[in-house]
């Protein structure tokens, strides 16, 4: 086992360094900046024309990517839901012929998720998954597939494969924009040239991350929370879900504006506020970052250096440039490399925490 793992104590860390090549990997061929052209193999220009919404259905990690995409779907002004697929069966919003929806998942055999699926299926809707395996049960099922391409993931926490899927859902995006409101989601060449960038920014940051300083640093804390706002909250979500998953320690994610709506009574000095600027209403974020710090939380800004976060925050994790809807995936990776790191200090087993499984198959 240990050969799999290479220089690295644990699969996890391996698939959280590997992101710069699964990144690569997943844009390869699909990107072109200099004609500003997307190439998304089964889905060309024209393919999304009778879509009037879109629902994403998908479970923990993934759901968070589908979250990620949802949002910015919205931001581009198109009707989009992402909904819990386990949920889906009681609480599935109306679909018909021109709903598209979009079964975000890593292994293509989650139970849930597939039949969220199948239900949008019988009932009319255009489905599409994205996923990370060739010929999985979700790629049978759904009409079309779009893979990420990011390769095995053995670690049962979700990591390489979450910024892979939000990297593809960002690029359909871009299209079913395209052919539903006639705009890109964003700036498309901007965007192009974001994610020709983005594996160069996992290295920069993977190479200067300080995530095992601030873990130990707050290693007797009782409770850790996440706060993000924008395309920031998916990744407050994730930031919490990974910590808990591998640490077993009490983790909470918040969209920053909730924490004064409840979760504020739960902060004391012993519970670290871990603040993620994405680029969208940073000072709101701040504002909120500060509510939590004068009840005495330490506040960790995760954000670009001389952000004016880092004049306020305990401490600071830095990611490059985050004016860019991809900001929130390299804050991400400094989450899951404090992840890693709390859980080490601890003594977890990382790549198998008691009583989950990499794929879950029963509803
Ligand atoms: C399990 C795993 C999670 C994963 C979720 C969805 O619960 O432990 O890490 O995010 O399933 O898996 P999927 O393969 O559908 O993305």
């Amino acid at each position: 086992e240990q050969a799999g793992k290479g220089e690295y104590d644990h699969y996890m860390l391996k698939e959280i360094y590997e992101q710069p090549t699964s990144l690569a990997q997943a844009i390869e061929g699909r990107v072109d900046s200099d004609s500003g052209e997307i190439n998304l193999e089964d889905f060309p220009p024209g393919t999304f024309d009778d879509v009037d919404r879109v629902q994403f259905v998908a479970c923990g990690t993934s759901y968070h990517a589908a979250l990620y995409g949802s949002l910015a779907l919205n931001q581009a002004g198109i009707q989009s839901q992402a909904l819990l697929a386990n949920e889906y069966s009681v609480s599935a919003p109306p679909v018909d012929e021109n709903t598209l929806v979009i079964a975000v998942t890593q292994s293509g055999e989650t139970a849930d998720t597939l039949s969220a699926l199948r239900q949008a299926q019988d009932e009319g809707a255009q489905t599409v998954t994205v996923t990370n395996v060739v010929g999985s049960t979700a790629a049978r099922v759904a009409d079309e597939s779009l893979l990420i391409r990011a390769g095995p993931e053995i670690g049962v926490a979700a990591t390489k494969t979450f910024s892979s899927q939000a990297v593809m859902l960002t690029l359909l995006g871009q299209r079913i924009s395209a052919d539903v409101s006639g705009d890109p989601a964003f700036d498309l060449e901007s965007v192009l040239a974001d994610l020709e960038n983005l594996p160069e920014q996992f290295e920069t940051v993977l190479a200067g991350s300080s995530a095992a300083e601030i873990a130990h640093q707050y290693e007797d804390s009782r409770s850790y929370f996440f706060i993000g706002r924008g395309l920031g909250f998916p990744v407050a979500l994730e930031g919490a879900l990974k910590f808990k998953e591998i640490t077993y320690e009490h983790a909470e994610g918040f969209a920053s504006g909730e924490l004064k709506h409840g979760p504020l009574a739960l902060v004391t000095p012993d519970t670290p506020v871990f603040a993620v600027f994405t680029g969208t209403e940073d000072e709101k974020t701040l504002k909120n970052a500060e509510e939590a710090q004068t009840r005495g939380a330490p506040v960790i800004a995760v954000c670009p250096d001389g952000h004016p976060a880092t004049q306020v925050a305990d401490a600071h994790l830095e990611i490059p440039d985050a004016d860019s809807e991809l900001a929130g995936l390299l804050a991400n990776v400094q989450l899951q490399l404090v992840s890693y790191h709390a859980a080490e200090l601890l003594d977890r087993p990382i790549d198998k925490p008691r009583n989950l499984a990499k794929s879950v198959t029963v509803e």
